[in-house]
């Protein structure tokens, strides 16, 4: 199915198209296109809010780490860093609360989907690439493939 113009996105790029209500973002890694979830694996923030690096996709809110190529959380969500300077106390706790939901919260890996390259289109196939790793709350760990 096209998606979107190839040169709609510049090498290092993402865009997100809706295909089938699908959210996708496609990736333009140095003219190897890639087409992933719009959402996630974490907390559902929009991944092409994020930076590319490489085939690397780096989560705007919580800076998990995908790969692209595969779907794989590669890294969990990072802490913010506060500083070492002592919080309002109500801001303080409600951090501190914050922090125990989110331990908690685990980060999937993402769904991939097939592209092709025709007459300057990218293409997307929507059978879905199913994630194969799972990224915990402190690390990753592999689990079995979705179905
Ligand atoms: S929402 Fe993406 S890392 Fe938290």
């Amino acid at each position: 199915m096209r998606a979107i113009a190839a040169d709609e996105i510049a090498p290092g790029g993402m865009k997100t198209v809706e295909l089938d209500g699908n959210e996708i973002v496609v990736c333009n890694c140095g003219g190897t296109y890639y087409a992933v979830q719009r959402r996630c694996g974490h907390m559902n923030a929009p991944l092409e809010l994020g930076t590319l690096d490489g085939t690397y996709l780096t989560c705007p809110m919580h800076c998990a780490q995908f790969d692209v190529t595969s779907g794989e959380a590669i890294s969990g969500p990072v802490p913010p860093d506060l500083g070492h300077e002592a919080l309002p106390p109500r801001l303080g706790a409600y951090m501190q609360n914050i922090g125990m939901l989110m331990k908690d919260v685990r980060t999937e890996s993402m769904r991939t989907y097939r592209t092709r390259l025709e007459a300057g289109w990218v293409e997307i196939a929507l059978c879905v690439g199913a994630p194969g790793r799972l990224a915990e709350a402190g690390g990753i760990s592999k689990v079995l493939p979705k179905v």
